[in-house]
């Protein structure tokens, strides 16, 4: 099949080595790791390769919290990442660090070349500065009050409370979040890449074919809007390396994050016969290189690092995939709710061949945002895997192992239907280098049914009965097996783990994408066990259960009064969209209880027509429990659940009033129905 053996490098993004991995992140490194995995399988020589992310401020910032070096904190994240994704099963060749011996040379290696080259410059700009800590600050470290609302406690580039946006400077009172100082204006010496000087570069790059369609768009904005000289340097305390010939400046983490990418091969070279780095890098490299990535690093790695390694006289890549970002049950990944699921967590819980199977079920090779749906993910692992696939081998092996001693007949008994098999690979091939894995899989299912649909129509047993049939039994069976080493053969790239215990289980050799081509005969497979059991509810449950972080979204920064000890603001204007963001609902509360230990709330059940929700009440004070139930009120439907002490709580009921005894909740007039629209 594999025509000529390609050369191919592949990479995944590097986690910062700051946090741990989680199911977002897994879109990707399962994305990753199914292509590099197919084209293994085509007989291509592929290496993977990736690292972890371990420079920048808020690295250096988290390992002093934790009152350890950032050298210490890196190795921690490197040991749990790695575990992490060796659990997933994720392939790399190489698991690497930014921090390292490689990168700093080839990034110096890469600056000096820029530099050489007269793409570089220095700028003196103002950056806010912590007098306390002695630092420049990144904006995101810096908090005020909203120049609009006079929230406090607002990030510098937009306000939570009234969605205002402005700038850093426009904020009152602004504080460091680090030290709680007053930030100062500070003039400071810039480096910066001239990145307008690759814009013809950049505009045929860009067009070649080795960008989406969506990024592409994308791109074009960003040519609209000008490209901008890129500051890639940082002031001392900064973890990363020292910019040679400029003491006390640092290159900025993301100058020297995708050379990571070069670093982490360059290291593998080092140990691996098979490998040589300029092979893959010279500027005139017919080898292959591929960027796997989420659309949030877009312009990074279609800008940024194809000017520089232009600048720097290295290839640049092949292609750029970029992936959409991972939702939970339909929301943003969210502590509150549980669906903010770390790696380690899932696995404490589900068998990770299901998220590789669920996510590939989904993906395609778009930049739409893909969606873990717990209900669906449960359904479709349990009818697709569990159901078709793995069934196809429970139902057949116990004949061949009880009645044939494990031999397989020595004729193919379908050998038409063996061939519709063996013809499909084609097309599920294509499917799968195209990054259309959902398509793959979809033809591999519909291959499940039809093996399904065989068995039942001939009915092992049944004929097991009839002692004159015993030769149809064993043809049957042999058929069945058959037909699924060969699905197992196409879901390899997916479910590495089940390929190799069903090649165990089989006796056969490692599969490669070819191996199929003949039925197996005459041959003796070994005793099956089960392969992948069902998933079960109570797993996903406890697992959203030990995702849930009830101090999520409340932290603030000390010092600060919380928000509601604050003078209420008095509403700014909003526009009409702001208001239809809102999802007011008419709900029944058809029960109220007192909560244990709390003495202003109510545990009130509504239902929204159809829905239920548990909300938490500040309406003790004014309301008996008994004379609620059955009342009809509004209340905010999408307000974003909220873990209180006593339980969840989602959404809110609207009642009016200073409060105490003098409250009173809205009712609607008569005719109004449980999750009828406020309008
Ligand atoms: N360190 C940078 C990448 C440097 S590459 C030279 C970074 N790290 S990250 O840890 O924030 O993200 C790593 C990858 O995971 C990125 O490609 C990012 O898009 C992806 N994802 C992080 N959260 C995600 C989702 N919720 N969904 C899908 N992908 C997500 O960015
Ligand atoms: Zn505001």
């Amino acid at each position: 099949m594999a025509t000529s053996q390609r050369h191919i490098l592949v990479t995944s993004a590097l986690p910062y080595a700051n946090g741990s991995i989680h199911l977002g992140h897994l879109v990707e490194y399962i994305q990753t790791d199914i292509w590099v995995r197919f084209q293994r399988m085509q007989g291509h020589h592929c290496t993977y390769v990736c690292a972890d992310d371990a420079h920048g401020t808020p690295i250096m910032l988290n390992a002093d919290k934790l009152g350890i070096t950032p050298e210490e904190l890196i190795a921690r994240t490197d040991k749990e990442h790695r575990a992490d994704f060796a659990d997933f099963a994720i392939g790399f060749d190489n698991f690497h660090s930014t921090h390292s011996p490689e990168n700093r040379e080839l990034a110096e290696l890469i600056y000096t070349r820029l530099r050489d080259g007269g793409y570089i410059h220095t700028k003196t700009i103002e950056q806010f500065y912590d007098p306390e800590k002695q630092m420049f600050l990144p904006d995101r470290f810096i908090k005020g009050e909203c120049p609009n609302c006079g929230a406090a406690d607002q990030y510098g580039d937009n306000c939570e409370v009234c969605s205002a946006t402005y700038s850093p400077v426009d904020l009152k009172n602004p504080y460091s979040t680090v030290s709680g100082a007053t930030p100062v204006m500070k003039e400071t010496e810039h480096y910066f890449f001239d990145l307008k000087a690759f814009e013809g570069m950049l505009r045929d790059w860009t067009r070649s074919g080795r960008l989406q369609s969506g990024i592409v768009n994308k791109l074009g904005e960003w040519f609209e809007a000008g490209l901008q000289a890129w500051d890639i340097s940082r002031d001392a305390p900064y973890f990363g390396f020292e910019i040679p010939d400029a003491p006390g400046k640092y290159f900025y983490v993301w100058l020297d994050a995708p050379i990571g990418y070069m670093a982490s091969f360059k290291n593998l070279c080092a140990w691996r016969p098979d490998l040589n780095f300029d092979d893959y890098w010279r500027a005139d490299s017919e080898y292959e290189v591929y960027h796997f990535i989420g659309k949030d690093i877009a312009y990074f790695h279609t800008l940024f690092w194809p000017a520089m390694l232009h600048g720097a006289g290295f290839r640049t890549p092949s292609a750029v995939f970029c992936h959409g970002f991972l939702t939970v049950n339909g929301h943003k990944m969210s502590k509150s709710r549980g669906t903010f699921i770390k790696a380690r967590t899932y696995l404490d819980h589900l068998d990770p061949q299901y998220l590789r199977y669920y996510f590939a079920a989904k993906l395609g090779n778009g930049i739409d945002d893909l969606d873990l749906n717990l209900d669906d993910f449960l359904q479709r692992v349990n009818a697709d895997l569990v159901g078709k696939v793995v069934n196809i081998a429970s139902r057949c092996a116990g004949f061949i192992n009880k009645r044939f001693d494990n031999k397989l007949s020595a004729q193919c008994a379908e050998t038409a239907l063996y061939q519709q098999f063996v013809d499909a690979g084609t097309g599920i091939a294509l499917a799968f280098e195209q990054r259309e894995y959902s398509q793959a899989l979809r033809q591999i299912m519909a291959l499940a049914d039809q093996a399904n649909q065989y068995i039942d129509a001939q009915k092992p047993w049944v004929l097991a009965k009839d002692a004159d049939k015993a030769q149809q039994v064993q043809d049957v069976c042999s058929v069945g097996l058959n037909l699924y080493r060969v699905l197992v053969c196409y879901l390899k790239p997916v479910l590495p783990k089940l390929a190799q215990e069903s090649e165990l289980f089989l006796n056969i050799e490692p599969m490669n994408w070819d191996a199929v081509q003949q039925p197996m005969l005459d041959h003796y497979i070994n005793t099956f066990s089960p392969l992948l059991t069902r998933v079960e509810q109570e797993k996903v449950n406890a697992m959203v259960e030990a995702s849930r972080d009830s101090l999520a979204e409340t932290t603030r920064h000390k010092g600060q009064p919380p928000k509601s000890e604050m003078a209420e603001p008095i509403a700014a204007e909003i526009e009409y969209e702001d208001f239809a963001k809102v999802d007011l609902r008419i709900a029944r509360i058809v029960k109220a209880a007192h909560v244990e230990g709390a003495d202003k709330l109510l545990q009130l059940t509504l239902d929204l027509g159809g829905e239920t929700r548990n909300v938490f009440a500040g309406i003790k004070s004014a309301y008996q429990p008994e004379q609620l139930e059955g009342k009809l009120t509004v209340m905010v439907a999408n307000l974003k659940p909220r873990k209180m002490r006593f339980g969840m709580s989602e959404g809110m009921v609207l009642a009016a009033g200073p409060g105490g005894k003098d409250l009173w909740i809205l009712s609607p007039d008569s005719g109004a129905q449980p999750g009828m629209r406020v309008k």
